[in-house]
């Protein structure tokens, strides 16, 4: 069969620019898919090293301005993989030219710029995914099937952690391409839009919407030099933050991200408690999810630790045989798989930018909360 082709144009040529050509690589050697991904241009704003990029990953051209990838006739969908402060404007410019678009998260600096995307995608019908990757890791869908199964019964709580411990050092600058990320005008938070916005996803999509938040942050180094004025600048970023909410369905949730907890470098973990059973996942050991069920007989009743990666465990039929383990890369091919499989079945694949949308306005109120010291209501 001829497949259809989807030409990409991919904006920004660093981390996430490699996950995902990666995983539009991968994508056709392991699923069987209407549509086949071609790898048309890279954006960055160096050229030669644009170039390099092009040449590694096998993209037939480059350019260094989005605008000029954004009205190529050519290209129909638009990878959005540069700091958040880029991600509106090009994501509104890709959606009016009527192309598709994957964002990376946070979606926005805040919930004005999210609303003004969403609506943009919606009224140009076009395809639209907030890169939320974390939701295609086999064992994070299988924790969400068996939270859908209802076997879990009535919720309790929901706890997530995100940890780093990057910037303790007050010698690490701020801005630059670098260190955007502790430049509030390129990042538009520190921990809560970097961090948070992933476990909020996460408890979003598990356990439904959240109803009210009362956070705080810390800014615990004040003042960094700035990467493009040389000059000590103060901080806008927050460093850390932690807060608890309550969450529509009656359960009680804590979250907390921090770049300061020493000796952990991406410890992503959540655990769910319910009347009937309780599940808990960790990045560290992505491929398992522990489960404990309440009906078990009691003499063996205990923690199971699943291993995903048998044939009927979410997405583990495509790649090697039971008991092999996959890794992060593959969260962003399952993205671009079941993105391809929705051109072929008209369904949305989650989440789109209105699940961005409402992840944004958790991180706001969590921002708003820390500012203000009082609880906020979604
Ligand atoms: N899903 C995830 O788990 C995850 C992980 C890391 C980063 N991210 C998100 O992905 C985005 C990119 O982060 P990253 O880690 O890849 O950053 P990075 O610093 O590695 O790369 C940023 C890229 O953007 C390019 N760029 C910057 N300004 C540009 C402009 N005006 N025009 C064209 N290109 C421009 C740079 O050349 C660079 O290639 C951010 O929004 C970040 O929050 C998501």
């Amino acid at each position: 069969m001829m497949k259809k082709k989807l030409n990409i144009g991919m904006i920004g040529y660093g981390f996430m620019a490699r996950t995902h050509s990666n995983a539009w690589r991968r994508v056709d050697n392991f699923f069987d898919l209407e549509y086949t991904p071609v790898l048309k241009t890279v954006c960055g704003l160096v050229k030669e090293e644009a170039q390099a990029f092009a040449d590694r990953w096998g993209y037939e051209s480059v350019e260094t301005d989005w605008r000029k990838v954004v009205e190529d006739k050519n290209i129909d969908l638009i990878e959005v993989c540069v700091p958040n402060n880029f991600h509106a404007v090009i994501a509104i410019a890709a959606a009016k030219a009527g192309k598709m678009v994957i964002c990376e998260k946070p979606l926005a600096l805040n919930v004005a710029q999210a609303l003004e995307m969403t609506e943009a995608v919606e009224a140009a019908g076009v395809p639209n995914i907030a890169s939320f990757n974390y939701r295609r890791i086999p064992a994070v869908t299988l924790a969400k099937n068996i939270i859908d199964s209802g076997k879990l019964g009535k919720i309790f709580h929901y706890r997530a952690n995100f940890l780093q411990d990057w910037t303790i050092s007050a010698d690490v600058p701020q801005g630059g391409m670098a260190t955007w990320r502790l430049d509030a005008k390129a990042a538009g938070s520190g921990v809560t839009g970097d961090l948070l916005a992933h476990c909020i996803d996460l408890a979003l999509w598990q356990n439904g919407s959240i109803s009210s938040v009362n956070a705080m942050t810390e800014t615990f180094v004040k003042e960094r030099k700035n990467v493009e004025s040389g000059k000590m600048e103060s901080v806008g970023i927050d460093d850390a933050c932690t807060f608890f909410c309550r969450f529509d369905n009656g359960s009680l949730g804590n979250f907390e991200a921090t770049r300061y907890a020493r000796g952990h470098k991406a410890l992503f973990t959540f655990e769910i408690n319910g009347e009937n059973g309780s599940i808990a996942w960790d990045l560290h050991d992505l491929q398992r999810l522990s489960f404990f069920d309440h009906n078990d007989s009691g003499l063996t009743r205990g923690w199971r630790s699943i291993h995903v990666t048998d044939g009927d465990h979410p997405y583990m039929s495509k790649w090697w045989v039971p008991g092999l383990s996959i890794g992060y890369e593959h969260s962003f091919v399952h993205q671009a798989a079941d993105f391809l499989e929705s051109l072929s079945t008209g369904k949305a694949t989650c989440p789109t930018f209105r699940d961005g949308l409402e992840t944004q306005k958790v991180c706001d109120a969590v921002l708003d909360s820390a500012k203000t010291g009082q609880w906020v209501n979604l």
